[in-house]
């Protein structure tokens, strides 16, 4: 027995905080690979063109997210892939991290794929099928120091990542956690690693086409294949990250 040849011809992705970086690549990738692309972000202004589609949405905000879905779901159908990417990151030691910047941290990075989750699972099962990706981190794993509120977050969504793989099991949805080390993207920019000691370089840095490469990989396997979790750093790197 042969398997189809791999192709996403057909199917709706969606990924969020796919204005730039990680997600944009990612957006791309599935894209190139056949699907239509609802493409989420703050800043993006509502657009579409051949095969893509651009909504603005804050994925921390309850009431935004289920207007965006509504809409998805009413003018597209029910996705096939969902990339929960969206994020941000800051370095403080935590006495300087302000509890703002750690609600906002943990409403973006663990609240927003929550409710992305939350909102378009139930379709998913429904259907029998359809794949969620999360965009974790080395920071799902590895405690660096200055990372409070990231680390909370992305050790929340491992967890979270664990649960929905466990609730999930026999539906026939698939999960996956991409964990990537340092990736050159305007994410470092308020850090400028290259200018700090004990930080990775940004010409050592992942691309983001190299994380979008596995979430291609992850989403083109056989449906009876589950790729659970994928960990990529770079090759040359500082133990800081
Ligand atoms: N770069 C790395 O080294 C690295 C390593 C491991 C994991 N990651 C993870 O990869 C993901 C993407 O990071 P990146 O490096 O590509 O960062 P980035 O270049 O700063 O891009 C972040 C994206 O998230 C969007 N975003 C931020 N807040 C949002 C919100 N409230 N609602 C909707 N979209 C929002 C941004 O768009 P708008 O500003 O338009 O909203 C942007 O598209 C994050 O989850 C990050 O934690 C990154």
């Amino acid at each position: 027995m042969s398997d189809a040849p791999p192709t996403l011809v057909g199917k709706l992705a969606l990924v969020t905080g796919a204005s730039r970086g990680i997600g944009l690549a990612v957006a791309e990738e599935l894209q190139a690979a056949g699907s239509h692309v609802v493409r989420l972000s703050r800043s993006l202004a509502e657009a579409s063109a051949d095969r893509r589609t651009d909504l603005p949405c804050d994925v921390s905000d309850p009431a935004a997210v289920a207007r965006v879905a509504a809409r998805i779901l009413a003018e597209r159908g029910v996705p096939d892939i969902i990339v929960n990417n969206a994020g941000i990151f800051f370095i403080k030691p935590v006495a300087d991290a302000t509890p703002d910047d750690f609600a906002r941290t943990i409403s973006v990075n663990l609240t927003g794929p929550f409710l992305i989750a939350r909102t378009f699972v139930p379709h998913l099962v429904r259907r029998g099928s359809g794949h969620l990706v999360t965009i974790g981190s080395v920071s799902d794993h590895v405690p660096y120091t200055g990372s409070t509120a990231y680390a909370a977050s992305k050790y929340g969504l491992r967890g979270m990542h664990e649960v929905l793989r466990a609730e999930l099991s026999r539906t026939g949805v698939r999960t996956t956690l991409v964990s990537p080390g340092p990736v050159d993207t305007p994410i470092w920019d308020a850090v400028d690693p290259d200018a700090k000691p004990g930080f990775t370089k940004r010409r050592d840095m992942m691309r983001a086409e190299d994380v979008a490469a596995a979430v291609r990989y992850a989403v083109l396997q056989p449906a009876r294949v589950d790729v659970t979790e994928i960990r990529l750093m770079p090759t040359v790197y500082t133990a800081r990250g």
